[in-house]
């Protein structure tokens, strides 16, 4: 076994990560309210020992709802459900520093973490879809910059929450009549602009003491934000070459936050349609493709930049960087923006097939091949500094993920790049990094 480890989370999404998934034959046949269709994927992924599964949010309804079902469930409650019916994994949900009090995020990751017995990770996010703002207040949405600065003190009153419990705190000593420890929990009287919170927290640390920290933000601010707290970072990267300078400039930052390098773990996505051969696999993504909608992807690209009208947009003319509004001023998912806008200028592309790109993953990185040449691509960025392993989005769930299983994690064990058993118990060991996290 090489001594880096490579590392794979699977992102449990719809039917799957292809936007057309919920159509394909051999998708779940499912509801996506059903727990068992979770409880199926995530025990498959940790029968083959995957680091963590995930579940996003995004708290509200699209507006292609009637045509691309999402997942439904809320994702604490579903990853709890998975703590029961499994006993390693990782359960990385997402919870939004906008739109959820800290208090109660922080009580819910601490009861997270003690009902799966330390497996716990938040996927910290500050929503940038602009109609969950409707849903909270209707006041409108926080711009980009506020959303952030918000999310950097509440980053330090859920910390103290959490840490305002020792380890040892709970003695429960029956025969003296003492249940905690003296001096062993402390209030944090948090007075800031945006958050007053007395403390301490209704709850004892859990086994992990924190969460495991991930974060999914690529712009100059979200990285910046990322460099300091997150442990892990989901990343959208759709080539190699933004993937190496996203890696460099990350691991850069958190050194220059004074951490170490390796205690900041990067995973773009990957979407891979794996077949027995590379013309298999072709045939399957042209059949995914062939079930796609554009004007679905129209609505869903608007969405990205914040609401803007693509309508008038020809779906077959070459696109050029003018026809979008300049990312630095979206205010919605202003990194997704720059990875859309930058592979405009590169290719100009048609809209019909960026399109066509983005549906497979959303802006992910997608390939199609034989379960040798996604090996091949795996050991190649993971080598080269692109990856320290990668957030699995296969694109029609549970076929690609079963697939992917069977024929490309024996490669990588035989590579000698993936465990073949856990040797931990707790999130934090399956990702090697040091407990628990960043100290403020
Ligand atoms: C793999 C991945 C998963 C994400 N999951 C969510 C999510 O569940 N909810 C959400 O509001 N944003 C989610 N995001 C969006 C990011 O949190 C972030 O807002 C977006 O990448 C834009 O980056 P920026 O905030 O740096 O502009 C996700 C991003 C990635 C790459």
């Amino acid at each position: 076994m090489a001594d880096r480890r490579l590392h794979l989370n699977l992102f449990i999404h719809g039917r799957g990560h292809h936007e057309a998934a919920w159509r394909h034959p051999n998708a779940s046949p499912l509801p996506l309210t059903d727990p068992r269709y979770y409880i199926d994927l995530a025990r498959k992924a940790e029968a083959a020992c995957f680091d963590s599964v995930f579940l996003a949010d995004w708290l509200a309804v699209a507006d292609d709802i009637s045509s691309a079902p999402r997942t439904w469930l809320e994702p604490l409650t579903t990853l709890a459900a998975l703590a029961g019916a499994t006993s390693r994994i990782g359960l990385i949900g997402t919870c939004s520093t906008t739109y959820t009090e800290p208090f109660n995020l922080a009580r819910q990751f601490a009861s997270l973490d003690h009902i799966s017995n330390g497996r716990s990770g938040w996927n910290i996010v500050t929503t940038w879809l602009v109609s969950a703002s409707d849903n909270f207040g209707g006041s409108g949405q926080l711009t980009h910059a506020e959303r952030y600065e918000r999310a950097e003190e509440y980053m330090r009153v859920v910390s103290g929450l959490w840490d305002g419990w020792a380890d040892d705190a709970v003695i429960d000593d029956r025969a003296a009549g003492r249940y905690l420890r003296e001096g062993a929990v402390r209030p944090s009287h948090h007075k800031g602009p945006h958050y007053q919170v007395a403390g301490p927290l209704n709850m004892p640390r859990g086994p992990q003491g924190r969460p495991v920290f991930v974060q999914a933000g690529s712009s100059e601010t979200g990285r910046r934000f990322a460099a300091r707290y997150a442990e892990a970072v989901f990343t959208a990267q759709m080539e190699k070459a933004t993937a190496k300078e996203f890696y460099a400039d990350l691991k850069g930052l958190a050194v220059e936050a004074g951490r170490e390098r390796d205690q900041i773990l990067i995973l773009p996505g990957l979407s891979p349609v794996i077949g027995s051969t590379e013309a298999e696999a072709h045939r399957i993504a042209r059949e995914l493709s062939d079930l796609s909608d554009p004007e679905v992807g129209r609505r869903r690209l608007s969405g990205r930049f914040g609401g803007h009208d693509f309508s008038a947009l020809p779906l077959d003319k070459p696109l050029s960087p003018e026809d979008f509004p300049d990312p630095a001023t979206v205010q919605a998912a202003r990194s997704r923006t720059e990875v859309i806008v930058g592979l405009v200028r590169r290719e100009k592309p048609t809209l019909r097939q960026l399109l066509g790109y983005m549906a497979g993953a959303r802006g992910h990185f997608t390939t199609a091949g034989s379960p040798e040449q996604i090996a091949d691509l795996i050991e190649n960025w993971f080598r080269d500094d692109a990856a320290d392993g990668f957030n699995v989005m296969p694109p029609v769930l549970p076929w690609m993920l079963e697939v992917f299983i069977a024929e490309v994690v024996p490669l990588l064990r035989r590579r000698g790049l993936f465990r073949t058993e856990y040797e931990g118990n707790t999130l934090r060991d399956h990702y090697g990094l040091a407990g628990p996290g960043v100290r403020f």
